[in-house]
């Protein structure tokens, strides 16, 4: 029997870190797949850094990072080269993942090519169109090209039966970030930072990178920190900086020099998962970190006025807090304080996944590929 061409499509950073163990998994069934992988190197340095841990050699690299890149630039120059790119491999079936403009690029190029995609982690949303800006748009379009929908809970798969996507083309997979963690646990890498943390302090995790952040958002945010370590003495904190000029900026603008509160270069993915089981708590407006946190126990604030993740919400190990300064500082304290309810909101649970789901996503795309895609 002939092999199915599945060519896997990805270009940031969580994208590489969600998509290793379904690159893995294809992999790992080389008798009846032939994978290639494809990076659209939307991001450079921190694409990379992923795919040397997980040791991923993509076979096509189209490098498009440009310096503080517009969204509509990237977008088209996706579009056009991903385009090009598909056109060469012809594959059978493409794999996009989340809500990035590379995956919703390559989504579109495919739908050009009149190849089938697959979406790993489908179904998530807030319901409002700019926020977050621009992925709940970029995943609601991908909903609208794909044809397999591979939905990380049933909240999700019940939002894209909402939408009147065919029920035989929703798979329930959990999510394939808990697959990554389980993958990293095994490897026990050296962790290496350029500060210490002291054996008493309580170590606050923070990381704020999204678009609709930009601005007062983010500088409201740098002020919590600053008044956080001014006010409770034993708190340190550890926030890697995205790349983004736009958050960097700021960032190191109103952060640097502070005492007990050590600015990073983004940490590599195990070292954030190292620095997730050291955290007393977590303060994120990241989407994989809302996933991740709770595998570990760890109680998250989420600077954002909505989530597409209510599963962590439901389970009593988030919280949505926004972006505004006092409330960040009010919201941390609590947890600080009172010792009651930091136990409630430090369960270990695993809302997102099991672990398993990259297999299930082969074992959907073996016993549907031979349908006639819709
Ligand atoms: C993108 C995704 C977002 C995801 C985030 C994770 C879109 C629209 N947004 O946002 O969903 O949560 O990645 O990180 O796709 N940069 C570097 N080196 C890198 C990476 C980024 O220098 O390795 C700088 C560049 O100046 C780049 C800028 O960051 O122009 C912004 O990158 P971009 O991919 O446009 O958006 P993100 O904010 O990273």
């Amino acid at each position: 029997m002939a092999k199915t061409k599945v060519m896997i499509i990805f270009g940031t950073r969580p994208e590489a870190i969600k998509m290793a163990p379904v690159v893995k998994a294809f992999k790992g069934r080389a008798g009846l797949f032939d994978t290639v992988v494809c990076v659209s190197g939307q991001h450079r340095q921190m694409l990379d850094q992923v795919l040397s841990l997980f040791n991923i050699n993509p076979d096509i690299d189209l490098d498009l990072m440009q310096e503080n890149q517009s969204l509509d630039s990237l977008t088209a120059a996706a579009v056009k080269v991903l385009t090009q790119a598909i056109a060469k491999v012809k594959p059978q079936l493409i794999l996009v993942q989340g809500d990035t403009t590379t995956a919703m690029a390559a989504a579109l190029a495919g739908f050009y090519q009149k190849v089938p995609v697959g979406h790993v982690e489908a179904g998530l949303r807030t319901d409002d169109k700019y926020q977050p800006f621009p992925e709940e748009i970029n995943r609601r379009m991908i909903s609208v090209l794909a044809t397999y929908h591979f939905a990380p809970t049933r909240i999700a798969a019940a939002s894209l039966a909402k939408e009147r996507v065919g029920k035989e083309n929703i798979f329930l997979t959990g999510n394939t970030v808990i697959d990554a963690l389980y993958m990293i646990a095994k490897r026990h890498k050296k962790v290496n930072f350029n500060f210490k943390i002291g054996v008493r302090s309580k170590l606050l995790l923070v990381t704020a990178h999204r678009r609709e952040n930009f601005g007062s958002p983010l500088t409201g945010i740098c002020s919590a920190i600053r008044r956080i370590v001014e006010r409770y003495k034993d708190v340190e904190v550890v926030y890697p900086v995205h790349l983004n000029p736009n958050v960097r900026g700021p960032v190191y603008k109103m952060l640097s020099g502070i005492p007990r509160v050590h600015l990073t270069h983004p940490v590599e993915y195990h070292e954030l998962t190292f620095l997730l089981k050291k955290a007393y708590l977590v303060l994120t407006d990241s989407g994989g970190i809302q996933e991740e946190a709770p595998a570990f126990g760890k109680p998250v604030l989420v600077m954002r006025e909505k989530t597409e993740r209510p599963e962590g919400i439901t389970a009593g190990v988030a919280r949505l807090v926004g972006t505004d300064t006092e409330r960040i500082v009010r919201e941390v304290g609590l947890l600080l304080r009172d010792s009651v309810r930091y136990r409630r909101m430090s369960k270990a649970v695993n809302p997102y996944g099991d672990g398993r789901a990259a297999r299930r996503i082969v074992k959907a795309i073996i016993e549907n590929a031979h349908r006639s895609p819709g």
